[in-house]
């Protein structure tokens, strides 16, 4: 059942090229330079008049919502506000009808999220559901919907959920762009090429496997991580800490890199590990001078890297190389090391990676 692999953890990240291409197939046109979902296209009047769209989720869902709300921004210029699904549910939010409320959930039973679509619903807001298990709880409440098709997803730690939300999340902002005409057509057909070329760039990644044991070997010890990164690489950030304390049980916070010198910095000694996300497109420069004010404290540098770099090689104690792309997927393939790096610490270790203590799967109670 674990298909050869050790855990299941192990077997669903491996698992993402091909549950990446499921969540694109038959949505994503090249050929005919399209996107097609059912559930956006029968919505289009609804997505193109609304004021704003408010994601709401728990956990790595919403941290697949951060993600989207830099690709919602940036391509279709429609304001994006992401929160926990439990602090909106008890906020008394502003909501109206022409408010988007995007759910974000793997199981499609989070009770916060559930109660959170619930309200939203009351107030009269449209609810656009990206859930993975087909007919699950917030698949039948919301309005409308699109499922990523990752497949069952058994790992306590979501992987395969975390970057088929980001790919339904990215197809709809490209469609909305297009709609909206805030992107360019050879723009649009620049992602589409990009889009198909990422389930063999994250198969690459993965074959970084061995290196990642390794560096997994010196810092299994460690009784705190910080990871950081910039813009995109943000939200993977948290996401690549949230991994880690789940099943390593090791304290772990993501920051904003450039949010370091506001604090976080006063951890840094020689005992304190700092994974980076320092890929080329997107705020190189500033990582870098960030890779340095750590080093100046003495910090070990892990940094996530584009494929030939040679700046941040010289800086870093240890770099892990992933393929280049744009700049709005690399959260795709970014978070293919982070993954792997916290399932081998947990190995390691000697966790229960794929049921770490005092978590459940779906969360049913709030
Ligand atoms: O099923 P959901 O996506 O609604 O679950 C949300 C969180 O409970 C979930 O992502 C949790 O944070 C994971 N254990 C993270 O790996």
């Amino acid at each position: 059942e674990k298909g050869g692999y050790d855990h299941f953890m192990l077997k669903e990240i491996h698992e993402q090229p091909k549950a990446i291409t499921d969540t694109y197939r038959g949505r994503l046109l090249r050929n005919e330079a399209i996107i097609k979902m059912a559930g956006v296209e029968d919505n289009m009047k609804k997505f193109l008049n609304a004021n704003r769209i408010i994601i709401v989720a728990c956990g790595t869902s919403w941290h697949a919502g951060l993600v989207a709300e830099y690709i919602f921004e940036d391509l279709a210029r429609i304001p994006v506000e992401v929160e926990y699904a439990s602090e909106f549910r008890y906020r008394n939010p502003v909501i109206t009808e022409n408010d988007i409320v995007i759910a974000i959930s793997q199981s499609g039973e989070t009770a916060d999220t559930l109660a959170a679509i619930k309200l939203a619903k009351s107030k009269g807001a449209f609810v656009f559901g990206v859930c993975n298990v087909v007919g699950s709880s917030i698949a039948r409440e919301a309005d409308a919907g699109a499922y990523t098709h990752a497949g069952p997803e058994i790992g306590v730690a979501s992987t395969k959920a975390f970057t088929t939300q980001i790919t339904i999340l990215t197809l709809i902002a490209l469609r909305l762009a297009r709609a909206k005409g805030t992107i360019s057509s050879s723009d649009f057909r620049h992602y589409l090429l990009e889009l198909e070329m990422i389930p063999g760039k994250v198969e690459k990644a993965l074959q970084a496997d061995a290196h990642i044991k390794m560096i997994a070997d010196i810092y299994k010890d460690s009784r705190n991580c910080l990871y950081l990164g910039r813009g995109y690489n943000f939200p993977v950030a948290l996401e690549g800490a949230l991994k880690l304390k789940e099943i390593s049980y090791i304290h772990a916070e993501g920051y904003p890199a450039a949010e370091m010198k506001h604090g976080p910095i006063a951890l840094i000694d020689e005992n304190m590990p700092i994974v980076v996300i320092a890929t080329k497109k997107g705020h190189y420069d500033k990582v870098v001078s960030n890779i340095q004010e750590i080093k100046a404290r003495k910090g070990k540098i892990i940094a996530i890297v584009t494929e030939g770099d040679e700046q941040v090689r010289e800086l870093a104690d240890h770099v892990i190389e992933v393929p280049e792309t744009m700049e709005a997927l690399s959260p795709l393939i970014t978070t293919i090391p982070l993954q792997l790096l916290s399932y081998h610490i947990a190995v390691l270790l000697g966790k229960n990676v794929d049921q770490p203590r005092n978590l459940a799967k779906s969360v049913t109670v709030e």
